[in-house]
C-alpha cells in the first residue's frame, strides 16, 4: 500500500501516453510567437514503450494501485493505444481514460473489449463556433456525436467543461439543459493557470459564481453525495436524468483526500498536478533498476497541498511557476 507522509493512501494513477494532441485548446498549450506549432513534444525514444507502461503498470499494482486512468494530450492518437488499452485490461484495475472525444468511434470496440466504463471528454461549448474557437479544429459536430455513441453504448460520460470568463461562461445553461433528458454528467472546471496558458485572474469563474448562475434558472437544485476522493462537488437539478458538478481547483483547493499520482509520456512520476519536481523513473527501468523505492520516495516527498504552492496566492497570483504545461503532464 502506497501511503504519503500525512497518511494519505496514493491508490490512482493516471498515465499520460502521449504529450501531443490534435487540437489547439486555448487554455491548455501555450502560444508564443517562438513557437508555432504551440508546444514541442518529446523525442519518441523518451516515450515509454507499450511495453515499459505495462511494467509500470504491473509496479503500481503491486504497491495497492486500484484504478489507473490514461491521458495525454491526447492518449487515442498514439498508435499503439489499442495495443495498450488492451495490455491495460488484464489487471486487476478500474480502467478509465480522459479525451478529446475526436477518436471515440474508432475505439468504441476496444473500449468495450477492455472492460472499461467510464469515459470523460472534454467538450467546453454546445457552440460549434465557440468550439472551434476554443479548440482551433472545427469538429464540434464528431465530438458530440461520439458523447452520444457512448452513452447510446452505457458507458457513464462525464463531460469536462473548462469555465472561462468572456469566452464560454454564457454556455452552462446549455450544458445543464443537456442533462435533463440525457444522463450525462458535466463536470465544471475552474480554469487553472499553466505556462503560457493566458491565465488571468478575472478570467476565473468560480465555483460559487457558477453555482448562482445555474441557480438563477433553475432553483430546485440537490446536492449529491461526493467521495472522499472526488474532486468534483455533485449536484442534480431536480428530475434531469444527468448530473452536474463542479471542480474548484483555485477557489477551494479538495487536496485533503488526495489519491492521485501522474506519470507523464516519459516516465517521469509526478506527486501533484502542481508539483515542482518530478521523478525519473524510466531511466531508472532502463537502467535495470527496481523502480519501487523511487516511487515510494517520490510519493512520500508529497506536499500536503497544491504541490506546495502558496494557498495564500494561490487564485489571484500571476505568476506561472509550473514548468510543464497541462498538455505534458495529462490534467
Ligand atoms: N484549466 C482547467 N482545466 C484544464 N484542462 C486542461 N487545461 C486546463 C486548465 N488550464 C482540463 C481539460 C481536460 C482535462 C485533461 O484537463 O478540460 O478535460
Ligand atoms: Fe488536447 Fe485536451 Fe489540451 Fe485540448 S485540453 S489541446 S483536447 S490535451
Amino acid at each position: 500500500m502506497l501511503k504519503d507522509s500525512f497518511g494519505r493512501i496514493h491508490d490512482y494513477l493516471r498515465i499520460s501516453l502521449l504529450d501531443k494532441c490534435n487540437f489547439r485548446c486555448l487554455y491548455c498549450l501555450p502560444h508564443s510567437p517562438h513557437n508555432k506549432n504551440g508546444f514541442q513534444s518529446k523525442h519518441e525514444s523518451s516515450l515509454m514503450t507499450a511495453d515499459e507502461i505495462e511494467r509500470f503498470a504491473d509496479s503500481f499494482v503491486k504497491l495497492g494501485v486500484k484504478k489507473i486512468r490514461l491521458t495525454g494530450g491526447e492518449p487515442l492518437i498514439r498508435k499503439d493505444a489499442k495495443e495498450i488499452i488492451l495490455r491495460l485490461s488484464k489487471f486487476p484495475v478500474e480502467l478509465t481514460l480522459t479525451t478529446n472525444g475526436s477518436q471515440i468511434d474508432e475505439f468504441i470496440d476496444t473500449f468495450q473489449e477492455a472492460g472499461i466504463k467510464s469515459v470523460n471528454v472534454s467538450l467546453d461549448s454546445l457552440e460549434a463556433a465557440t468550439f472551434h474557437k476554443l479548440t482551433g479544429r472545427n469538429e464540434f459536430e464528431k465530438v458530440f456525436g461520439n458523447i452520444h455513441l457512448l452513452l447510446d453504448k452505457q458507458f457513464h460520460v462525464k463531460v469536462n467543461v473548462v469555465v472561462m470568463n468572456g469566452i464560454n461562461e454564457t454556455d452552462i445553461r446549455g450544458f445543464i439543459e443537456w442533462t435533463k433528458n440525457a444522463p450525462v454528467h458535466i463536470r465544471f472546471i475552474e480554469f487553472m493557470p499553466f505556462p503560457g496558458n493566458h491565465w488571468q485572474p478575472d478570467k476565473l469563474i468560480t465555483y460559487k459564481e457558477i453555482l448562482e448562475s445555474i441557480g438563477d434558472h433553475y432553483p430546485e437544485i440537490e446536492k449529491l453525495n461526493d467521495g472522499v476522493h472526488d474532486t468534483a462537488k455533485k449536484f442534480r437539478v431536480k428530475g434531469h436524468a444527468g448530473t452536474f458538478a463542479v471542480i474548484s481547483t483555485m477557489s477551494e483547493p479538495f487536496c485533503g483526500g488526495c489519491n492521485r499520482m501522474r506519470l507523464t509520456a516519459d516516465g517521469k512520476m509526478r506527486n501533484c498536478l502542481f508539483s515542482k519536481i518530478e521523478t525519473d523513473l524510466l531511466t531508472s527501468l532502463r537502467a535495470g533498476n527496481d523502480i519501487t523505492p523511487l516511487i515510494v520516495e517520490c510519493l512520500f516527498g508529497k506536499h500536503y497541498m497544491l504541490g506546495g504552492h502558496n494557498e495564500q496566492q494561490w487564485a489571484t497570483s500571476h505568476s506561472e511557476s509550473k514548468e510543464r504545461t497541462m498538455l505534458a503532464i495529462g490534467g
